[in-house]
């Protein structure tokens, strides 16, 4: 899990670093999740009303989680009216929170449980709870429509708070599971209320103005106390006040105003409680200046200070001169000459009829801020970052200093333990090649051309256990499988009238009677429609300790060890060498001949075989043009025989999985040879090699390739190509599996212009620049992926669609340029983070020159944001063959 959140992490510096600059008071921009998806906040410092069970717990609420079983769900069902219920989060100190986000319980396709509905209440000292509501004064916020997509939600106005607690709401009694997160920043302000006169209402000749606290939280009788609202909701207000940023706002909504008139003393008193004794340096008010309207900033301002529990006897007095000349509004900075207080009392004086403020900030002493430095994350964003409506705390240069300098700190931290790692990483690589490179040599020279391998010798060698490190990591792991209901349409996985419940065993491994018959279960798969938590009691079983779980599925990625990544599918369970559920035969492996390497990858070689007698191995539909008599060319990838156990494993499960993949777009599995080492896959040989090389070999059809002399491809010939990778992939959607990978170098091109699906995973030198490497572990091939896979490691079908638009794309280029060739890899994540905010500037793929408008406009919408827009492989395959 750790190098999940290391690789996140890093991701989020990259973005932030390429990001604007942050301020802690600016909702623009202070929108970082605040640590339950990235593991900073505690297990112990999340809680519930209640839980289903141990595997429920609370500690599970947290959003882009899979573990335990999913979610935090309560004990029972949540009834309509009935607010018993919450999830509470405890973010140890005073926070600024600007959005949350809310999932349900996904579990890989098992868990159907979301909130639909929801509140919030917080607390800023654990004792007085507040409910949050909207501008408009609604409490209740929209929630999930299936468990698995997130959604966040704005807190207009945002919160500040240190206790939040997210209680489902529900219009009938239902079962709810929820995972959560809450982005904000740390309230630098320390601020924990402020009391005022209330506001008042100013009449205009027109029309009345609002110029009430509309936001506060606390009571307001005559006076508001002891609560936050306008004055810190980071909202400054317009020159002309009776306009707002605030759709549909009542006119001065931004502001809190006072009338001359109303106070014989002449001054507002407003006072300030702090969450703790602070040494403060200034005081900034932002105050309107509309003269025009008799609205001026104050002419003096009298500060008391509190520290312990008496007051100073000396105030402090500032007058910032009267301004009758600029009607802006502005901010008004007051120096508070480091005083030592938990409390300031504030006399304003009045300049005019009216003193409008919208916002009150504090500076204090960062020295005394007993936090760390959060960790930079993306801030979620769904307005401007630049939007000039909100303030930026550009003054406190000591502050900025100090972070900047923490960040320059920790970057080079991590830049050594980068560098330190990828050295060590490289001369384990170089090791373990070594050893490889010896063990072939002796084993072929020994083998002559065939591959009669001696088992006795090979066997030993594998069990030594490999340092290889290749691996493919995603941000965040988990898969999307969506939608979950398809996760059982595997023909193997469904019920089979021969082996009921083959495949209706849940979590509770070793317990059941039915033990032996799972131990050869690929799949803990509960079919869908008994997976609702309206169903718990029929699909769950009693675990060793008699607590009842909800049913799962663990979705794991598969792993293709000899360089190719193979596909995200369920969980498996298997036992290949019991020969019981494979599908593929073994082949004598002194049939083989060797003819040619074909490719290589870190855990093993792909060579070129002649095979005797392959026919009798093989479907009739691959006989029609091979003499009997004659060997087959095969594809034969082979692990080395001092792979690791891991990758071992994971070459069976590849086994598996291809031998249930039958499609004449996907490369076939055709045998196998794992009853002795090396262990062998057979697939079928494409004379052509991949797709990508290929069409960088051919030129379209015209005048330049007349002249050239290459060879060429038509444009029918392209979209036919392009219609058979549809295909094969609509085949792979229809089992719901996840490709992760699709590119044209991953697809093999045989007779005539025929294409076969395959992975080769990143292990080729020819293709490493497609990839893209972080913290020299997780290698991702960006330039493919979705804007979701790259920021949420989700991934889906619909982010396999966007790779196909990719590929289309490289197609119609005839591959001779990488897919934002212009762009640097730091600048195709910064792309990614343009597609998460839609706000139009995000760069798509141009046009390729030969790609008529048709064609253009699938590509398109292949790379729609919403996921659930893009279309089908089997719609994109229907408009390919028009
Ligand atoms: N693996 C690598 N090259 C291949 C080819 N041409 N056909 C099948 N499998 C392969």
């Amino acid at each position: 899990m750790k190098h999940l959140w290391d690789i996140h992490f890093l991701l989020h510096i990259l973005l932030y670093l390429l990001g604007a600059v942050t301020s802690q008071v600016n909702p623009g921009v202070c929108r970082y999740p605040l640590g339950m998806s990235g593991g900073q906040i505690q297990d112990e410092d999340i809680s519930a009303s209640s839980q289903w069970s141990e595997s429920t717990a609370a500690r599970y609420g947290r959003l882009d989680f899979e573990e335990g079983d999913g979610a935090w769900c309560p004990e029972i069902t949540v009834e309509p009216d009935s607010l018993k219920e919450f999830l509470q989060i405890d973010l140890r100190s005073l926070h600024f929170i600007t959005l949350v986000g809310t999932q349900g319980r996904h579990a890989g396709g098992i868990g159907n449980e979301f909130a639909q509905m929801y509140k919030i209440k917080y607390s800023r000292d654990g004792s007085r709870w507040i409910s949050w509501k909207n501008r408009q004064g609604k409490q209740v916020i929209d929630g999930n429509r299936n468990a698995y997509d997130i959604v966040l939600k704005d807190l207009e106005p945002p919160i500040i708070a240190r206790f939040v607690r997210f209680m489902p709401v529900t219009d009938h009694s239902m079962n709810v599971c929820m995972r959560v997160e809450l982005y904000g920043c740390e309230w630098l302000d320390g601020l924990v209320s402020y009391n005022a006169p209330a506001g008042e209402q100013m009449m205009m000749p027109a029309f009345p103005v609002y110029i009430n606290d509309s936001a506060y939280d606390g009571a307001v009788i005559h006076s508001m106390t002891e609560g936050l609202g306008q004055l810190t909701d980071g909202v400054c207000g317009l020159d002309d006040f009776t306009h707002s940023h605030v759709y549909n706002a009542l006119p001065g909504y931004d502001y809190v105003g006072w009338n001359n008139e109303s106070f014989q003393n002449g001054y507002v008193e407003i006072m300030f409680e702090f969450d703790r004794t602070r040494n403060f340096t200034t005081m900034k008010v932002h105050c309107n200046n509309m003269f025009s309207r008799h609205v001026k900033t104050f002419r003096q301002v009298v500060c008391y200070f509190r520290s312990d529990s008496d007051w100073e006897a000396t105030p402090l007095i500032f007058s910032p001169g009267v301004d009758e000349k600029n009607p802006s509004a502005r901010f008004v900075t007051v120096d508070l000459a480091h005083h030592m207080a938990s409390a300031i009392k504030c006399q304003f004086y009045f300049a005019d009829a009216w003193m409008l403020f919208s916002e009150i900030t504090f500076q204090s002493d960062t020295a005394m801020y007993n936090t760390t430095l959060a960790p930079p994350k993306t801030p979620p964003s769904t307005q401007p970052e630049d939007d000039p409506t909100h303030k930026v705390d550009d003054s406190n240069t000591r502050i900025l200093i100090g972070c900047l300098v923490a960040i320059i700190f920790i970057l080079v931290a991590i830049i050594v333990i980068i560098l330190w790692r990828q050295v060590w990483q490289k001369m384990l690589e170089k090791a373990s090649r070594r050893m490889l490179d010896d063990e072939l040599t002796a084993s072929l020279s020994i083998q002559s051309e065939t591959f009669a391998y001696n088992h006795n010798q090979s066997s030993t060698s594998s069990e030594q256990e490999s340092n290889s490190t290749y691996e493919r990591i995603f941000p965040l792991g988990s898969d999307y499988q969506e939608p979950s209901r398809l996760i059982c349409k595997l023909p193997e996985f469904a019920q089979s009238s021969d082996e009921p419940g083959r495949w209706t065993h849940t979590s509770n491994y070793g317990q059941s009677p039915m033990s032996d018959v799972l131990s050869y279960i690929f799949l803990s798969c509960v079919p869908a429609s008994t997976s609702t938590a309206a169903s718990k009691s029929t699909t769950t079983t009693v675990a060793q300790d008699g607590v009842p779980h909800y049913a799962e599925a663990d979705i794991v990625n598969l792993q293709g060890v000899t360089g190719g990544n193979t596909y995200a599918i369920p969980a498996l369970t298997m036992d290949l060498l019991s020969g019981k559920d494979v599908v593929v035969e073994e082949f004598p492996r002194k049939l083989l001949t060797f003819k040619e390497k074909l490719g290589e990858g870190q855990f093993g070689e792909v060579h070129l075989c002649e095979a005797d007698g392959m026919q009798e191995f093989m479907n009739k539909e691959f006989l029609f043009d091979i003499p009997e008599d004659q060997p087959v060319l095969v594809a034969v990838k082979m692990l080395r025989s001092d792979a690791n156990k891991n990758a071992r494993n994971d070459f069976l499960k590849e086994i598996k999985i291809m031998s249930r993949l039958k499609d004449p777009n996907i490369i076939r599995l055709l045998a196998v040879c794992i009853y002795s080492d090396p262990l062998c896959m057979i697939t079928e040989y494409m004379e052509n090699g991949d797709l990508n090389q290929f069409l960088s070999r051919h030129e379209p059809e015209g005048q330049l390739a007349l002249l050239s002399n290459a060879p060429t491809v038509s444009f029918n010939n392209l979209c036919y190509m392009a219609a058979q990778i549809a295909s094969g992939m609509k085949y792979l959607s229809s089992l719901n599996f996840v490709h992760r990978d699709l590119a044209t170098r991953n697809c093999l091109v045989g007779k005539n212009y025929t294409i076969k699906i395959a992975d080769f995973g990143m292990s080729r030198n020819l293709y490493s620049g497609d990839y893209y490497r972080i913290q020299g572990r997780a290698v991702l091939p960006i330039r493919w992926m979705s804007w979701e896979s790259i920021l949420l490691g989700k991934f889906t079908t619909a982010s396999d669609v966007w790779a196909f638009g990719v590929t289309l794309w490289e197609i119609l280029n005839f591959c001779k340029e990488q897919p934002y060739s212009q762009l640097t890899d730091e600048q195709v994540i910064e792309n990614t983070g343009e597609f998460f905010r839609d706000q139009k500037r995000q760069i798509y793929l141009p046009q390729p020159v030969l790609c008529p408008d048709s064609l253009y406009k699938i590509m398109l919408s292949c790379w729609r944001r919403n996921a659930k827009e893009r279309p089908s492989f089997q719609e994109i395959h229907r408009a390919l063959l028009e």
